[in-house]
């Protein structure tokens, strides 16, 4: 089942390595957005499967833009010579381990050696996750240049969906950045095609005026993260709310989608929130009793509840960290910024705060800021 999924990129007749083709480059630019899950994606079963399905909305502002070079080699290639130029970069290791799955599934991607660029548009440690477009934009890229390679165009979805499935190899949430708007990632019987190997895009299925919701991430701390996410996803391997979790969120899950369908953004609200104190109590109740969340964090989350209370069209969710998502809606956004300036930015890390919105996915790009 899986290897079958990217057969399309091997195409008819890979080339054979020859002499004249020796040094040949390709050169593949794309822009992939980060994500906040709504529904979350925590544990995993063997195959980097998820646990239970998750619901992401796409960023815009924040994003990774990757250039990947590649440069064809008679003997044996499917290595990354540097990352940024550096042979040691922190990435490259991770990105080498993908590398190496994908040339197994597309095996023209073992003729060439691979030199990357990457850069964030959002800074380290701040709540958005640059795992997610980091390993979209770098996939993207591998697989822009295989079906360069094979000279076949395939359809954009389709294209899509198998950088879904390779992305997820890499990163969970990755697989959900591919698509713009709303994302699932995770069978559900709430809609058909959904599956655990890649995420599919429901946004169509969404109200429109959920479609434009904003996504203000207020830094309480950026201090970097005490819990990776694969050690994250480890602590639910024997955790002892682990049915409990996985119940609740296939629950959840449906209960989101008819709110997102009927544009309801009360029910909203009630459920993101609960998921985002869940991800936090699954990791306060795993041993070691882990507690991401700073005293602003708790502030914030009061302030951000009393506003809605007074009538205000606001919510949180949170990543596994001390930073608070405030998600609101486009009509919202005046009132919005008189009491992010009113209450919540004095209980930001210097006041530091980072505007975004729900995107429309990734964009194959030109090299534009190297
Ligand atoms: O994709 P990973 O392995 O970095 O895990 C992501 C985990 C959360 O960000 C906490 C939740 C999610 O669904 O994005």
């Amino acid at each position: 089942m899986n290897r079958s999924m990217l057969s399309k990129f091997n195409g008819p007749h890979p080339p054979a390595p020859s002499p004249e083709g020796e040094g040949e480059k390709i050169f593949v630019c794309w822009r992939s957005p980060s994500n906040i899950a709504l529904i979350k994606y925590w544990g995993k079963k063997e195959g980097q499967l998820p646990l239970n399905p998750s619901i992401s909305m796409t960023l815009h502002q924040s994003y990774t833009l990757t250039c990947v070079e590649a440069e064809f080699k008679r003997e044996p290639g499917g290595r990354i010579i540097s990352v940024n130029g550096e042979i040691q970069h922190p990435f490259l290791l991770k990105m080498e381990k993908l590398l190496i799955w994908l040339v197994q599934e597309i095996p023209v991607l073992g003729n060439f050696i691979f030199r990357v660029e990457t850069s964030n548009s959002f800074p380290h440690s701040t709540g958005i996750a640059s795992s997610a477009s980091g390993i979209s934009a770098f996939v993207l890229c591998l697989l822009s240049i295989a079906e360069k390679v094979n000279g076949g165009e395939i359809p954009l979805l389709e294209f899509m969906k198998m950088a879904s499935f390779a992305s997820r190899m890499g990163s969970g949430s990755a697989c959900r950045s591919v698509f713009g708007g709303f994302t699932l990632w995770g069978k559900t019987p709430d809609v058909t095609c959904s599956s655990d190997l890649f995420a599919i895009p429901v946004t169509e299925r969404i109200h429109p005026s959920l479609r434009t919701l904003h996504d203000t991430i207020l830094v309480v701390s950026s201090t970097p993260k005490s819990l990776s996410s694969s050690q994250g996803h480890s602590l639910m391997v024997n955790h002892p709310f682990k049915l409990a979790r996985i119940r609740q969120a296939r629950t959840t899950v449906s209960e989101l989608m008819k709110a997102l369908t009927l544009g309801d953004l009360n029910r909203m609200a009630e459920l993101a929130e609960v998921e985002a104190l869940t991800l936090h109590a699954l990791i306060m109740s795993s041993p070691g009793g882990m507690i991401l969340m700073e005293p602003n964090t708790v502030q914030i989350i009061r302030q951000i509840r009393e506003a809605r209370q007074k009538g205000l069209a606001v919510f949180f969710s949170l990543d596994a960290g001390p930073n608070v998502h405030l998600i609101y809606p486009e009509e919202a956004v005046l009132k919005v910024e008189n009491f992010i300036r009113e209450e919540l930015i004095s209980l930001c890390e210097n006041g530091f705060l980072i505007h975004d919105h729900c995107g429309t996915g990734p964009v194959r790009t030109i090299m534009e800021t190297q």
